[in-house]
């Protein structure tokens, strides 16, 4: 058997929407930052007599099982049965990225456990058939997904920007509620390209935000990166809220939080937010600013959680 464990990524340019459904192939290019202390820890072990899936302790059946053995049929092709067992040490399907900690460390363990040894590259490559997101939790730190433009998808893959220790800031996490979301991501993303009159602007401007981004990251420039971030999350976020029926993320301690990260703004802090499938704020800032982000977040929110710069999925 074969234990690999992957941590989320939170995207500061943002993945939303498909061009290829089947193979997963998204729309636009993308930018993220691996976090670390958050983490998902699974097993597989091809030895057994039938899949079983075990998630924080509970078998699984239905749709979850099912997608996960998809997807090892897909990457191990004629595989043997499986036993999966996963571990994540914070709340899933809520807007805090856990499918891609999740599809990461099951393709890293699945393919070691099956004997491959493969790139970083096209690790990257199988891991987005699982979940888009989790192809960029192939690497440590900061890290681009170019949507690439083969047919076949083997250009749609993560590109390492630059790794966790070269940049000292903390993504501060403000929990606003750690419940399932109603609307799951692939959902959302096929219901906004088919209704959403914002669609086709979110995908023609989404360059300008990405090389802003890649270059606030490269500079360590904050502000750049930051004013990029919260432009890429308002305009997805507007793609969401105007789909028929609209999906909406934000509660009203989401809106809270960002009067908040302005104020904090106002008096010299830079704090920089964005906010994912779910009601749930990250919020981006230099390290030796993450105690006061904390602080204030922690006035409106009952958890916060002070993350750094994470490393790549290992095995254990
Ligand atoms: O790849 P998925 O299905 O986890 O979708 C991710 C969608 C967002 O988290 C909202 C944006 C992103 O780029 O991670």
């Amino acid at each position: 058997m074969a234990t690999a464990i992957a941590h989320p990524n939170i995207a500061l340019v943002k993945y939303w929407g498909k061009r290829d459904r089947e193979l997963n192939l998204p729309s636009t290019s993308s930018i993220s930052l691996t976090l670390d202390k958050f983490q998902t820890r699974t097993r597989v072990d091809l030895g057994v007599e039938m899949d079983l899936l075990v998630i924080n302790g509970r078998t699984v059946t239905g749709g979850e099982a099912f997608r996960v053995f998809e997807h090892l049929d897909l990457i191990l092709p004629g595989r043997r049965p499986a036993q999966v067992v996963s571990e994540s040490n914070f709340p899933a399907a809520a807007g805090l990225a856990s499918s891609s900690s999740a599809f990461s460390a099951l393709t890293v363990a699945a393919m070691a456990e099956g004997g491959h040894e493969l790139t970083p590259e096209e690790l990257s490559v199988l891991a987005r058939r699982g979940s888009g997101s989790a192809c960029r939790s192939i690497w440590g730190g900061w890290v681009e997904w170019r949507r690439g433009s083969e047919p076949d998808g083997n250009d749609s893959h993560g590109v390492h920007l630059a790794p966790p220790e070269h940049w000292d800031v903390r993504m501060v996490v403000a929990v606003v509620h750690g419940g399932r979301k109603k609307v799951g991501s692939t959902e959302g993303m096929l219901r906004t390209m088919a209704t959403s009159p914002m669609y086709a602007a979110w995908v023609a401007s989404y360059e300008r935000d990405l090389s802003q981004a890649r270059q606030g990251v490269l500079d360590k420039d904050l502000g750049a990166l930051g004013a990029a971030m919260e432009r890429s999350t308002l305009k997805m976020h507007a793609t969401m809220m105007t789909s028929d029926p609209p999906i909406r993320y934000w509660r009203g301690a989401s809106v809270a939080l960002m009067d908040a990260i302005e104020g904090l703004r106002s008096k010299g802090v830079g704090a920089w937010w964005t906010m994912d499938a779910g009601p749930n704020m990250k919020v981006l800032c230099e390290a030796h600013d993450a105690g006061r982000v904390a602080h204030t977040l922690g006035t409106f929110v009952q958890q916060v959680e002070i993350l750094a710069p994470g490393g790549p999925p290992r095995l254990v």
